[in-house]
């Protein structure tokens, strides 16, 4: 980390280097409109097994037998029998286990985990069971094991514990198991003692103890965690594609994500089959992280939730968009209106009124989550899209006037679509809408070339927006700089964010949110990539990406500045060398905190004049770079490329300082 001083201002004037800078003129006495507390925020799908394998704590996959094949993930042993009359009505499958008939044989079950299952020496975990012995003639002992498949050692087996089943009765059994041992794909096993009697087991689940604030049917911690720290300040959630399903009956509900986690009823996952060359056959969503979860999960990292529903239209890319009945006719659209008028209620109603704010306070939220937004549709487009969503639109603000809807402009960031949408969608009356854009370097850094293809793209992008009361406001719902022939996480794609997000930043009096995307995957699990988290089933880390949302968000400030470089905004343009800028004032710390990413291949000498300011200033100076653009962090290196800080002084008004080649700085000023 280079020690920037005054020392070197001086070193850069006596050198004559002066005559090369670029002077960046920050009016820090004008204080310009408010940064929205929306602004960076973090968007989650169900993709890359980022719920069910992720950051849902469950570890055991098929936990209810209701998969379509019911026995994936698990091998059963000795005498078992799929019954379908079980306790819960959305799931009624379970298995009969019986004595498996001779002393040396044995009758059970083992669950294989999302990729096996992870357990960490002396950690607790919380098995439970519903159970019942049908017959009703005595005690049924059931012993636990965590058993690590691949050991060479003399035992599979590293910890037990017994759960013994009474009653005809169905109940829920629990016992807690220590690990003894830390095994990165490790199993879950029960079997029966020998000369048992039968029982019939449903709903076999296992959590580690210690899930992110010991919450019931809780979050695994280090993935929570990492959410948390990136302060966000609103919370996309279920989806993307998910939302929409491959086809209606696959469409996320929401109604059936809440209650009893029991009786969530299985929903296939789009990402399955999406790819055929990443292909997993076995991903389902469970919805046991469902909407309750969600909400509560907004709350407790201090993000707006932000529920995206179905509009009544399947996926576009599967579907089309013609008026088949892949899709929703208008007339009879009304189910799925009354889906965000109820979740309205569910979020934000009076349970002793609302039968779905009701639920809420039953499972253990009595206080509203306070919902100010929802999106309909995810990624439609055309003529379909704008019918269908009119009639939401009339009825949501009819009932709930203040809530905030978003709609969406289609999958791409420029084209027909857009075009055609964004004014419809001012017409409709959206309050937001949605934009997406994964795209390669050029899109970021609005090369000549980029500019020629997509038109309006880069860190200039919504320096022309239309401003004013009446129009939209912009939330970058999904983008992600997916570098050309290298679709991973390396720190250059990172950087081209940093880039691209000083223009976000400038307009913040339009763009009111924007969210990466996707937010998790799992190593041994991913259809998509780059991801800002990733992980196994012990260990996580950070991307570039991440630390890059988790810089603006961290020093968002509170109003905006001007920043301009002979009179321009910094925007990597022409004649800025590879120069991008931008500035807010933070009125809780006091602070003037400058961005400038230098994503050229040369150091840059620039000039921070501070009008407004005078003498010498304590400082922070942040740098985030890498000496190889195509390095990444690793679950092996997982801090490999983060960000540094160091303190510095910084001469007011005018501060000489230089930027090194491909790297993001950020200066934090006290004023
Ligand atoms: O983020 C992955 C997918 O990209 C989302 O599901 C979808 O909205 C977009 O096409």
């Amino acid at each position: 980390m280079k020690k920037i001083s005054s020392m070197l201002a001086t070193l850069l004037v006596a050198t004559g280097l002066q005559a090369q800078t670029h002077t960046f003129d920050i009016n820090t006495s004008k204080v310009g409109g408010a940064i929205p507390s929306t602004m960076y925020g973090i968007f989650f799908e169900d993709i890359n097994y980022a719920a069910d394998g992720g950051l849902y704590g469950e570890l055991v996959k098929n936990r209810s037998f209701e998969f379509p094949q019911h026995f994936m993930g698990w091998k059963a042993f000795g005498k078992f029998e799929l019954k379908n009359d079980g306790p819960f009505d959305k799931n009624p499958h379970y298995v009969r286990l019986r004595d498996a008939g001779h002393s040396d044989k044995f009758t059970g079950l083992e669950n294989e985990g999302f990729f096996g299952i992870g357990y960490k020496k002396d950690a607790d975990y919380r098995f439970s069971v519903w159970a019942r012995n049908p017959n009703g003639d005595g005690d049924v002992t059931i012993r636990v094991l965590l058993c690590n498949p691949n050991t060479m050692g003399e035992r599979q087996q590293f910890s037990e514990e017994k759960v013994v089943v009474s009653g005809k009765e169905w109940k829920k059994y629990e016992v807690i198991i220590k690990s003894k041992a830390t095994v990165d794909k490790g199993t879950l096993r029960l079997m029966l003692t020998r000369k048992s009697k039968t029982v019939d087991v449903e709903h076999i689940s296992l959590f580690p103890v210690d899930v992110y604030k010991g919450d019931e049917n809780g979050m695994r911690k280090d993935l929570a965690e990492a959410l948390e720290q990136l302060k966000p300040g609103v919370f996309r959630f279920p989806g993307g594609c998910i939302v929409e399903g491959c086809d209606l009956a696959s469409r996320y509900q929401w109604k059936n994500s809440v209650g009893p986690v029991e009786n969530r009823p299985l929903n296939e996952n789009r990402w399955h089959y999406t790819f055929d060359y990443r292909f997993f056959p076995d991903y389902y969503q469970s919805y046991g992280l469902g909407f309750y979860e969600y909400f509560r999960l907004s709350e407790e990292i201090g993000a707006e939730p932000l529920p995206v529903l179905s509009v009544g239209l399947s996926c576009e890319f599967q579907n089309g968009s013609k008026r088949t009945d892949a899709h929703v006719p208008v007339d009879q659209l009304q189910p799925y209106i009354d889906d965000v008028l109820d979740l309205i209620e569910f979020a934000n109603g009076d349970p002793a009124k609302n039968s779905w704010a009701k639920l809420r306070a039953d499972m253990g939220h009595p206080a509203p989550f306070n919902l100010k937004y929802v999106a309909i549709g995810n990624e439609q487009w055309g003529e379909i899209y704008v019918e269908n969503l009119k009639p939401f639109v009339e009825q949501v603000r009819k009932k709930y006037p203040n809530i905030k809807i978003i709609g969406t402009s289609g999958p791409d960031s420029e084209g027909k679509e857009f075009e055609y949408l964004w004014p419809k969608m001012r017409e409709i009356g959206a309050d937001l809408v949605d934009e997406h854009f994964y795209r390669n370097e050029s899109w970021f850094l609005a090369t000549p070339d980029a500019k020629a293809r997509y038109g309006n793209c880069g860190a200039n992008r919504y320096d022309s927006y239309p401003r004013g009361k009446k129009q939209p406001k912009v939330f970058a719902g999904e983008y992600a700089c997916h570098g050309k022939g290298k679709k991973w996480n390396h720190f250059n794609a990172a950087l081209m964010e940093a880039a691209f997000m000083t223009g976000l930043e400038r307009n913040a009096d339009v763009v009111e949110m924007a969210t990466y995307a996707p937010l998790f995957a799992h190593v041994d699990g991913w259809q998509w990539r780059p991801d800002a988290i990733w992980y196994d089933n012990l260990r996580s880390f950070n991307s570039c990406s991440y630390y890059v949302q988790q810089l603006y968000s961290l020093n968002k400030g509170t109003n905006m500045l001007s920043l301009t470089m002979n009179k321009k905004a910094v925007a990597g343009n022409e004649d800025q060398d590879g120069l991008f800028a931008s500035a807010v004032f933070d009125k809780n710390t006091n602070e003037v905190i400058v961005k400038v990413v230098n994503a050229g291949d040369k150091a840059q000498p620039i000039t921070l004049n501070l009008k407004g300011m005078k003498g010498d200033h304590s400082a922070q100076l942040i740098s985030f770079h890498s000496d190889k653009l195509t390095d990444e962090n690793t679950l092996d290196a997982p801090k490999k490329i983060v960000p540094q800080e160091s303190n510095i002084t910084v001469s007011a008004p005018s501060f000489n300082t230089e930027v090194p080649a491909r790297t993001f700085y950020i200066y934090k000023i006290k004023k």
